[in-house]
C-alpha cells in the first residue's frame, strides 16, 4: 500500500463525507451514546484535566469530557478533516462551550507537547489510519505518564449487520473479493475486528495494562430508505462503490440488503439494527 497516497485519499473522502455526517449527526450521537459514556467514564475527566480527542468527527465523546475538565481543564479536539472538525465547532456552540479548542490535525502526527494530556479518546479512527502504530506512539508521548488512552473499533462484521450487510452485497455486486471495510492488514472500518490485534498495537507501543471490551448498541431507522440513505451519507467507500454501479445493479443491490436488513431487523414496522464495538483502553 502507499501510505502517502492512502492518506491523501482518505482525508479528501472524509471532506467530502462531511456534509452526510451533519446530517445525520443527532441520530449518530443518540444511537451511539453508549459508546461515548462509557469511553468518557474510562477515561474519568476530572475539573483541571487536559484530554485530547482525535478523529474526533462531531465530538460526540470529546463533548462530553470537556463539560467535565470544567473548571481549569482543557479539551482539545482533532480531526484530520477541517469540514468534519467543523461539526464539533457547531456542536460545541450548540452546548455553549465556547472554551473548548478545536485543531486540524492528522493523528499520526500530534501536534501536542510531550506528557501533557491527562486522558486521550478516539471513536473509530485509529483502525482507519495509513499507520496506527504511528497515532499510538504520538499518543504515549502525548499523555503523562500513567495518562489513559480510551479507544474504539469496530468488532466482527456479523455483530454489526447495520453496515456489513451492505459492504458485503455492495462488494459482491462490484466483482471485489471483499469489502474495502474489511481486507485482513490494510487498514479499514473492521481492521482491529479482533481483539487481540488491538491489545498488541498498544503493548507494541509500550501501554501499559491494555483491556478491551465491548459495548451494544442498536442503530434505529424510520424504514429501510431511511437505514440506506443513512448509509451513503456516512460511508463514504459504500457511496464510492454504489456510484460504479448501473441503475439496474443498483436496484437489485437495494432488493438484496433489502431483504438482509429485514431479516436482521429487531424493530417491528422500524428497522432496528444491531452493533457491537471494542472499546480499549490501556495507560502510558
Ligand atoms: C468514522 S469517522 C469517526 C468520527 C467520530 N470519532 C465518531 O466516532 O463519530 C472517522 C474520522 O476520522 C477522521 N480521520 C480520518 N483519517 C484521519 C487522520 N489521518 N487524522 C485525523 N483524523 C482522521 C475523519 O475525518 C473522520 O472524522
Amino acid at each position: 500500500m502507499d501510505h502517502d497516497a492512502y492518506r491523501k485519499q482518505s482525508i479528501e473522502r472524509w471532506e467530502r463525507a462531511a456534509a452526510g455526517w451533519s446530517a445525520q449527526r443527532a441520530r449518530w450521537a443518540r444511537d451511539t451514546a453508549p459508546v461515548s459514556f462509557r469511553m468518557v467514564e474510562l477515561a474519568d475527566p476530572q475539573p483541571g484535566h487536559t484530554i485530547v480527542e482525535l478523529a474526533c468527527g462531531a465530538a460526540d465523546v470529546g463533548l462530553l469530557a470537556a463539560e467535565l475538565v470544567r473548571p481549569g481543564g482543557k479539551a482539545i479536539l482533532t480531526d484530520g478533516s477541517e469540514a468534519m472538525l467543523e461539526l464539533a465547532r457547531t456542536r460545541a456552540e450548540e452546548l455553549d462551550l465556547p472554551d473548548v479548542e478545536l485543531k486540524p490535525m492528522d493523528a499520526e502526527w500530534i501536534d501536542l507537547p510531550a506528557a501533557d494530556a491527562d486522558a486521550i479518546l478516539c471513536r473509530w479512527g485509529l483502525m482507519l489510519l495509513a499507520d496506527p502504530s504511528a497515532s499510538l506512539r504520538e499518543c504515549r508521548r502525548v499523555l503523562r505518564p500513567g495518562g489513559r488512552l480510551v479507544l474504539a473499533a469496530w468488532a466482527p462484521e456479523a455483530e454489526n449487520p447495520w453496515t456489513a450487510i451492505a459492504q458485503e452485497e455492495a462488494a459482491r455486486m462490484l466483482g471485489l473479493d471483499a469489502p474495502p471495510t474489511s481486507k485482513p492488514r490494510e487498514p479499514g472500518m473492521f481492521a482491529w475486528r479482533d481483539p487481540q490485534t488491538i491489545i498488541e498495537a498498544l503493548h507494541d507501543v509500550g501501554f501499559v495494562d491494555p483491556h478491551v471490551e465491548q459495548v451494544d448498541m442498536t442503530l434505529r431507522f424510520d424504514d429501510l430508505d431511511d437505514w440506506w440513505d443513512t448509509l451513503l451519507d456516512m460511508s463514504p467507500s459504500l457511496y464510492e462503490g454504489v456510484a460504479k454501479l448501473t441503475p439496474e445493479q443498483r436496484d437489485d443491490l437495494r432488493d438484496a440488503v433489502d431483504a438482509r436488513a429485514e431479516a436482521a431487523s429487531t424493530g417491528g414496522d422500524r428497522i432496528e439494527l444491531p452493533a457491537r464495538t471494542h472499546v480499549a483502553f490501556a495507560e502510558a
